[in-house]
């Protein structure tokens, strides 16, 4: 079976930036579960379909099709097509994901798409979001729940997106995030939390490389047959 591990945790923890860079350390595929979720809401917006339609918006994405596409450091989103990397990062898109997101219809797409792209990879996937280890892969060889203070995570988030960070910036970047936490932790189906055998990090004060080095080596000890340096 491939090796997975499952990175969790609220919105701007920096699990993206931590998986992507974990994965490609370990010869593993990175995979951003929630930019999945962004094109199923982003063929949504763009088709016109209502956002509270689940069982429509997974029909929609059925016939576009909307993928994950394996390219050169992991897998990326696609809509009929196109890549849809930077679309999926429009505020709009962002505004609604959450929406799109806790209809069970649209889980039921989405974790189909998840558990195929992961199959794909000979060595294994590293895959962020709410629920990998929760809910999409519960027997992951190495779970990790990234947490953050929200005013870093608001911080990251911006300098991420190349805007100047201002105590107005700020404040509203962690009023978004915390507001998008709370649909996301607050949903019937699959919410954000922490799975039993996760191992929490709190990254507010590590740098990047740190939170790398961290999630290696809990992954030596996770798989000790994949020989990790
Ligand atoms: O990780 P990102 O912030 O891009 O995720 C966008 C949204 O997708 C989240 O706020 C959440 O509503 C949804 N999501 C989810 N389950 C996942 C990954 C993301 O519901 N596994």
């Amino acid at each position: 079976m491939t090796a997975v591990i499952a990175i969790d945790g609220p919105a701007g923890s920096g699990k993206s930036s931590t998986a992507r860079a974990v994965a490609a350390h370990l010869g593993m595929a990175h995979l951003d579960s929630g930019g999945l979720y962004r094109a199923f809401t982003l063929a949504a917006l763009d088709r016109g379909v209502p956002l509270d339609r689940g069982a429509r918006i997974a029909a929609l994405a059925r016939e576009l099709p909307v993928r994950l596409v394996l390219g050169d450091g992991g897998f990326f989103p696609e809509v009929a097509g196109v890549d849809v990397s930077e679309a999926v990062r429009r505020p709009d898109v962002t505004a609604h994901v959450s929406a799109v997101s806790a209809l069970s219809e649209v889980r039921v797409a989405a974790n189909d798409i998840l558990r195929d792209a992961a199959s794909l990879h000979p060595l294994g996937v590293v895959m962020d979001g709410r629920d990998i280890g929760t809910v999409v892969f519960p027997d992951a060889g190495l779970k990790v729940y990234l947490t953050a203070a929200p005013e870093e995570r608001a911080r990251r988030r911006i300098l991420q997106e190349g805007r100047a960070v201002t105590a107005d910036a700020l404040a509203a970047e962690a009023e978004r995030l915390v507001a998008r936490d709370a649909a996301d932790a607050g949903r019937s189906i699959a919410p954000l939390h922490q799975a039993g055998d996760a191992v929490p990090l709190d990254t507010t004060r590590m740098t990047l490389s740190e939170q790398v080095q961290a999630i290696t080596a809990l992954a030596r000890n996770a798989f000790p047959h994949l020989d990790i340096a």
